[in-house]
């Protein structure tokens, strides 16, 4: 496994697998790396023969930036859990390799066609200009025939869905596949994240009851509406000492507009436990 921080570097392997006709899989990472994250790399290593994990904390997709400052940075440790799944290539650059100093602070223009107007855009306003961004940049430069993304972001994953398949970009990036690859939970149902390091042993047993909650919600969602089910969801979390809830919405999985079936529905849930702030979701088959 080679670690590459050059771009032009990069461009020479990939331009090498190419001419080789190597199909190329690609999974974009911020590093701090989970089991969450060896599954997608597992199943990119498996569905292609040649595997790139990018490992890079993209500044431009943070509006808060203490969140940046805080985010963990492990490259070692994630270099070697990478090195034992048959990983071809990690890309590691510097935020200056990725971007012009104008590129940093200006905010990367797209049309979202709306997609961006609710929960984690409308919490985060341009966190997704920013992960289009660095999403495009890395498929320009690895020219993946794959790429791998975690259902947990869920709205981030409808998001690369819609710049791949029906935004203009669509011409560039054509015959790339986007692979929706499952949330990976502990086995006491606690979604996995990087975030999860800064939680206390304490704050781990709390945050159980954001899984346990959607869960019963799944339950509930057979008698209930949909909005006595939004609100059940909220006033449980709520109830729990240490938990709060940013937002819960039940939403169609591809619009991303408010439900009002469960039909093709799926509830997307930002809590706050103590400082870090957790996603989740679930979906519905009623
Ligand atoms: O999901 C993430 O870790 C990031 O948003 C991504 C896709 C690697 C872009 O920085």
């Amino acid at each position: 496994m080679q670690i590459i921080t050059q771009k032009q570097e990069l461009l020479r392997h990939v331009e090498a697998c190419k001419k080789k006709n190597l199909t190329i899989g690609l999974v974009p990472t911020m590093g701090a790396l989970h089991e969450g994250h060896a599954s997608l790399v597992k199943r990119c290593v498996s569905e292609n023969q040649v595997t790139v994990v990018s490992v890079f904390v993209n500044p431009t997709q943070f509006n808060n930036q203490q969140d940046l400052i805080k985010y963990p940075r492990t490259l070692e440790r994630d270099a070697d859990l990478l090195s034992h799944i048959g990983v071809d290539y990690v890309f590691a650059p510097s935020p200056e390799e990725m971007y012009t100093a104008q590129e940093m602070t200006q905010p990367f223009a797209f049309d979202f066609a709306g997609l961006d107007q609710v929960m984690e855009g409308k919490m985060r306003p341009g966190h997704f200009n920013g992960v289009v961004q660095v999403v495009s940049r890395l498929f320009y430069l690895v020219q993946p025939d794959r790429a791998y993304f975690g259902e947990k972001d869920f709205q981030q994953l409808c998001i690369i869905h819609h710049m791949v398949e029906r935004s203009p970009l669509k011409t560039t990036f054509g015959s790339l596949k986007i692979v929706d690859c499952p949330i990976v939970r502990e086995k006491s149902g606690l979604a996995l994240s990087s975030r999860n390091e800064r939680l206390s042993e304490e704050q781990k047993k709390i945050a159980l009851g954001i899984s346990q909650t959607l869960f019963a919600s799944q339950e509930w969602a057979k008698t209930m509406d949909v909005k006595a089910v939004e609100k059940k969801v909220v006033d449980t979390i709520n109830a729990i000492p240490g938990l709060e809830v940013e937002y819960f919405q039940i939403v169609d999985q591809t619009s991303l507009q408010p439900a009002t079936s469960f039909h093709h529905a799926i509830g997307c849930v930002t809590v706050y436990c103590g400082e870090v702030r957790l996603i989740d979701n679930m979906k519905y088959s009623v």
